[in-house]
């Protein structure tokens, strides 16, 4: 949610921070800005003085209005912004800026037309800030925008004392939600400082031993520099050329590790598909396999013990003292942990919870300590879902465990274990390739705590794995499929509701479907198991509503038909997606897609993927941004 990048160099960086701000713009895009220290004006008096720019429109259009302009400077932060506070205004937009207290007599265009004096990016929400607001008020601070933002840039003047890092570090003090910032002061031209709580900072340190920079993910910086330093909770960092420090929440200064980031430039690519979305849709046959990548046996050690934990506090005897399981996540990773439920019980028979992670966090509920806390999660940066492992944690359920795709984000650091999923980079907004790998990875953890509860035979794991190990396979067929998708994406796109429904394991795959296409179309779309249909939805059912249906050939499949004639019977027009071997056929108001296989107890991540088309056809007929959906954004690292 919002990107922030900063440099420190001897050359001009602007060019590189709107190249760091298109790689993050997928996180937020309802506008965007850039500042610099700018060399003064021929004939002006000497020294740097701050200059931004800031848009409403996407960062490609803030790149050229910085060439255009002439925009230059050797130090500088930018940022991308999903709007919290305040509408996506330019006014609202970072940077901000701190041109100190108004002095008494001085009306507010003056005020405003004062050089700034500190400028800064903030990703987070800062909880206090109406308190602030008022104190910096009375102190004689002029505010320009509704933004929480503001509050920080103006405290930060108000502490600075010659000593930016001493004013930043003396702000977060009084700061109270989540942060990560950027901050420049106009007399100290070659300085950048950073803080983060709640919100990931990193460091990146340049190839020349000169240039550093700062960014809210690795990825900003790819082609720049691989040598990266994950900040932690609470520190600030001072970034200046050739040399720069962390300190520690307690003042401390601290060595954090460099770590080298393999370089994922190309991976943000779009190489021959119109979309992100698309790209990664079709990625997924090999997204599985790389996920399943040496999966010879389910042995327990396939879920890592994540850093900083001690030997001994492995995946083996966790799994044997695990007799519940919690799932916390959200969005479509909840709707993952929804699938898993239905293995879990059925092949592990652990009793499973999947739980909202916004809505445990805050609720009253029964902990048992030897419950299995499983967080899922693309970013591994999801703010509620942080908050709901914590919670957890906080109430004595110390055995976490993370499906995650980023090995360096905050979750699997904060987790005992975890599976890294390896999807790729995710940019889409739309949640697709993450969504299957989650699911190759819950299926492996089923297998591997029915195995360590002495559940599993060999012949039965062996069974499993071979289905798994077709799943690149059955992918790749069902991709296939996409002309037939596309005859159906065309009537959808003049229709405004939509109707989906599954039974079993099936019915999160059709709220996942649901969620894929009011994400991307903004089509009215609701999912329910069709046993529900008679209890209340079936009132919505005339000859205007399409209802998908998600009908394999399992046990549910002769209730499902009884559920569709309810539909059928009221005018309702039916899209199908049946299995190989499931005897439905298109007829008057029945239109049957019948992917190429029958796919068991697998079935969820293979009749995803129609439905997942099924979104991006329509949205391309419906000419919506596809990758960058209105008022969402990627990575919700706020509450
Ligand atoms: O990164 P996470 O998996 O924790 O993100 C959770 C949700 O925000 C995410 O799945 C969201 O629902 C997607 N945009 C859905 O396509």
């Amino acid at each position: 949610m919002c990107g922030i990048v900063g440099a420190v160099s001897t050359r001009n960086i602007v060019p590189l921070l709107v190249q760091g701000l298109q790689r993050l713009e997928y996180r937020g895009y309802d506008s965007c800005g850039v500042a610099v220290h700018a060399a003064e004006a021929a004939g002006a008096v000497p020294g740097t003085r701050l200059k931004r720019l800031r848009g409403i429109a996407r960062v490609a259009d803030l790149g050229a209005q910085a060439e255009s302009q002439g925009l230059a400077g050797s130090t500088g932060i930018a940022h991308t912004r999903w709007a919290t506070h305040g509408a996506p205004a330019i006014g609202n937009a970072h940077p901000h800026f701190s041109r100190g207290p108004v002095p008494a007599g001085m009306d507010g265009e003056q005020a405003a037309a004062r050089p700034a004096r500190v400028t800064l990016v903030h990703n987070g929400i800062i909880e206090n800030h109406e308190a602030l607001r008022a104190e910096l008020l009375a102190r004689g601070y002029f505010f320009t925008s509704q933004t929480d933002t503001e509050v920080i840039v103006h405290l930060i003047d108000s502490l600075y004392d010659g000593d930016l890092l001493a004013a930043v570090q003396a702000a977060v003090k009084r700061l109270r939600g989540s942060y990560s910032i950027a901050v420049l002061h106009r007399d100290e031209p070659q300085r950048l400082v950073g803080a983060r709580e709640g919100s990931p900072l990193v460091l990146g340190i340049g190839a020349d031993g000169k240039e550093n920079f700062l960014a809210s993910d690795a990825m900003a910086l790819a082609g720049v520099t691989d040598q990266i330093v994950y900040l932690e909770e609470g520190d600030t960092v001072d970034v200046q050329l050739g040399k720069h420090w962390v300190v520690a929440r307690d003042g401390q200064a601290v060595q954090r590790p460099v770590r080298t980031v393999q370089a994922m430039s190309g991976a943000a690519e779009l190489g021959p598909y119109r979309h992100y979305m698309q790209k990664e849709i079709f990625e997924q046959p090999r997204a599985i396999a790389d996920t399943l990548e040496g999966v010879e046996a389910v042995v327990p050690e396939l879920f890592e013990a994540a850093r900083n934990h001690a030997p001994g506090e492995g995946a083996h005897a966790t799994f044997r003292a695990t007799d519940q399981v919690l799932i916390l996540a959200c969005g479509t990773s909840y709707y993952a942990g929804c699938v898993a439920k239905y293995w879990l019980e059925a092949i592990a028979q652990l009793p499973c919870a999947v739980e909202i992670a916004s809505e445990y966090r805050y609720r009253e509920s029964v902990p048992n300590p030897r419950t299995l806390v499983v967080t899922i999660t693309q970013s591994g940066e999801t703010a509620d879902t942080l908050a709901a492992l914590r919670h957890a944690q906080s109430l004595g359920m110390q055995h976490t465990l993370t499906v995650c795709n980023v090995a360096t984000s905050a979750m699997v650091r904060e987790c005992k274990l975890a599976y890294v999923t390896r999807a790729g980079i995710e940019i889409g907004v739309a949640s697709t390739k993450a969504f299957t790998t989650q699911l190759a990875g819950l299926f492996l953890l089923t297998l591997a705590l029915a195995q360590a509860r002495g559940l599993l035979t060999e012949a039965q794991e062996a069974e499993h794995l071979k289905a798994m190990r077709q799943l690149p396979n059955a992918l790749q067929a069902v991709l296939a499929l996409e002309p037939q998708v596309i005859t159906w994406a065309e009537q959808f796109a003049a229709k405004e509701n939509a109707l989906f429904l599954g039974r079993g394991l099936h019915y999160p795959v059709a709220q996942e479907g649901a969620l894929k296409l009011k994400e991307i179309t903004y089509i009215h779309a609701e999912a329910y198991a069709a046993g529900e249909l008679k209890h209340g939805p079936l009132a919505l059912v005339t000859s205007a509503m399409p209802v998908v249906t998600v009908a394999p050939n399992d046990a549910l499949l002769e209730k499902l038909k009884s559920n569709m004639q309810e539909v059928r019977a009221r005018g309702g027009v039916l899209y199908v997606l049946a299995d190989a071997d499931t005897h439905i056929d298109s007829g008057d108001g029945l239109h049957v897609i019948r992917l190429p296989g029958h796919y068991g107890a697998l079935s969820a991540i293979v009749h995803v993927v129609p439905l997942q088309l099924l979104a991006y056809h329509t949205a391309v007929a419906r000419g919506t941004d596809v990758d960058k959906p209105r008022n969402l954004a990627k990575s919700v690292t706020v509450e």
